[in-house]
């Protein structure tokens, strides 16, 4: 089932302690975002790349798009100050499509199955996100003190990608707007509109390059993929 894929790249290198884009660092001698496209210029089932860029890299990023050959690329908007921002930029941007997957730039190690398994839930029932279950124990504390022992079994770890149909999506991001909520992800504009958001299980490999640690695990997830 086809899909187009929004995918927000405007961020920043903070937490990355990099001086810019997290996404323009390199694994192998290829900048990470680029990882990333490939995944979805290579799915037969995409039918369109949209990105969200900050201004000043937009002149980069195309030329890279161009010099891979990532002929799937159809459009930028510009990102704003929040990634909520960046994602409904891109959102009103595209064309109307059925269904649209929202995904991280910054997790290059999206497993093809998993958009696949998105993809058909969204078309069915509306809203899928993909997420692994939690793996260590959970609890809350209160000034240092354990306060709750959470049960885990019914806990997930949130990922992108997060697949809607269209007009669903873009209704919860522009109410948001209006309304001044920010969530932390897609699905919690959704959920604000009362929409059942189905889980679909993704791989622990999909993980956000976020802190400097996340780059020793990218290479070693990409030299496993090579042997
Ligand atoms: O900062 P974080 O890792 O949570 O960002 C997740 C994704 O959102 C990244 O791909 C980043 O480039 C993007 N982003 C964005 N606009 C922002 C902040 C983050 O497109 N204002």
């Amino acid at each position: 089932m086809n899909y187009t894929v929004v995918l927000p790249a405007a961020g920043s290198g903070k937490r990355m302690k990099a001086d810019k884009n997290k996404l323009l660092l390199e694994l192998f001698g290829k900048p990470i975002f680029l990882y990333t496209l490939e995944v979805f210029q290579q799915d037969s089932n995409c039918d369109a790349i949209w990105l969200a860029v900050k201004e000043q890299e937009r002149e980069l990023i195309e030329n890279y798009v161009k010099r891979y050959n990532l002929t799937k690329v159809q459009g930028y908007a510009t990102g704003g100050t929040e990634r909520q921002d960046s994602v409904r930029a891109c959102l009103e941007a595209i064309p109307p499509c059925g269904v649209v997957l929202v995904h991280d730039a910054a997790r290059p190690f999206i497993d093809k199955e998993v958009i696949a398994n998105l993809v058909e839930t969204a078309h069915t029932s509306g809203a899928a996100i993909a997420a692994v279950p939690v793996k260590d124990t959970i609890k809350k504390a209160e000034n240092g003190i354990i306060s709750e022992t959470v049960d885990r079994n019914q806990l997930w770890m949130i990922q992108t990608p997060q697949a809607f149909r269209y007009s669903l999506m873009l209704e919860a991001a522009q109410k948001a707007h209006n309304d001044g909520f920010m969530g932390t992800d897609e699905a919690m504009l959704v959920e604000r509109l009362n929409y059942p958001v189905a889980i679909v299980e993704s791989t622990y490999e999909n993980i956000k390059m976020t802190t400097p640690d996340d780059l020793i695990y990218g290479r070693a997830i990409l030299e496993s993929r090579l042997q």
